[in-house]
C-alpha cells in the first residue's frame, strides 16, 4: 500500500519523508488555508515547495468547478512539475476533465467521492485515483470502511486499473483497516501513520534488553 501524508505542513511532510516510507503527498484548499497559504501565486509556489521535498506524487487540486476553467487550472498545475496529480472534485463537468486529462496523459485524483456509483464513473473516466472520503462518512454515521470494500469489489470485478486512494483517514486504525480491505493508498495526517509504530511489548522488550546489555558491561 502507497502512504502518502495529508497536509500542506512543509515540517510534517519533511519528518514523513524522513521517516523513508512515504510515497506522495495529497493537499486541498482547506488544508492550504491551515497554514496560511492564500492567494493563487503563493499556494503555486507552496506545490513546487512541496514538489522538492518529495519524490512521489503531490495532488494540487483546482478551483473551478466547470469543465473548462478547471482544464485551464489543470493543466497550469500539471506544468509545474511532473509529480503533479490534478485534483478534481467529483461532479459532471469534474468527470468530463478527468477524461480530457487521462486522455493527454495527465494524471487525475477524483475528490469527494462518498458512493460507489461515483468511484465507477471516476474509473470509466480513467482516473489515476480515486479518493473515497471515509472518515467524513464515519462523520455521519455511516461505514466509510464498506465503501472501500465495495469500491474493491466493482474495481476487481471489471480489472479497473483507477487505484483506491482512501482519503479523510483519521486514526491509525483506520490506515489498517483500509490495508486489509486492499485500498491501493492512504492519505491521513503524520499522526495516524506515527501510530503504526506503538506497541507496548516493544518498548518493555527495547528496556530489557538495553538493562540486560548493560548486566554484561
Ligand atoms: C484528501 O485528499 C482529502 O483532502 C482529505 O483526506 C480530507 O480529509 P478530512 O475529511 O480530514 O478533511
Amino acid at each position: 500500500m502507497k502512504f502518502f501524508i495529508d497536509t500542506a505542513n512543509l515540517e510534517q511532510i519533511k519528518e514523513a519523508q524522513a521517516l523513508g516510507i512515504l510515497d506522495g503527498v495529497t493537499t486541498n484548499p482547506s488544508l492550504m488555508a491551515k497554514e496560511g497559504i492564500t492567494g493563487e501565486a503563493n499556494i503555486i509556489n507552496h506545490y513546487k515547495a512541496i514538489c522538492k521535498l518529495v519524490d512521489g506524487d503531490v495532488s494540487a487540486e483546482v478551483i473551478a468547478t466547470d469543465f473548462d476553467g478547471m482544464v485551464k487550472q489543470g493543466e497550469e498545475l500539471a506544468a509545474l512539475n511532473p509529480q503533479i496529480v490534478v485534483k478534481l472534485p467529483l461532479i459532471k463537468d469534474g468527470i468530463k476533465a478527468c477524461k480530457y486529462f487521462s486522455d493527454k496523459g495527465i494524471k487525475t485524483n477524483m475528490t469527494l467521492v462518498f458512493s460507489v456509483g461515483q468511484a465507477l464513473l471516476a474509473a470509466k473516466a480513467g482516473a489515476t485515483y480515486v479518493s473515497p472520503f471515509i472518515g467524513r462518512l464515519d462523520d455521519i454515521s455511516t461505514d466509510g470502511l464498506n465503501l472501500i470494500a465495495e469500491i474493491r469489489q466493482v474495481y476487481n470485478n471489471y480489472g479497473y486499473q483507477t487505484e483506491i486512494l482512501a482519503a479523510s483517514v483519521r486514526h491509525t486504525m483506520h490506515i489498517i483497516d483500509c490495508a486489509k480491505l486492499g485500498a491501493d493508498v492512504m492519505t491521513g495526517p503524520l499522526k495516524a501513520i506515527e501510530g503504526l509504530l506503538n506497541h507496548p511489548l516493544t518498548d518493555i522488550g527495547l528496556a530489557k534488553f538495553l538493562a540486560d546489555f548493560k548486566k554484561g558491561n
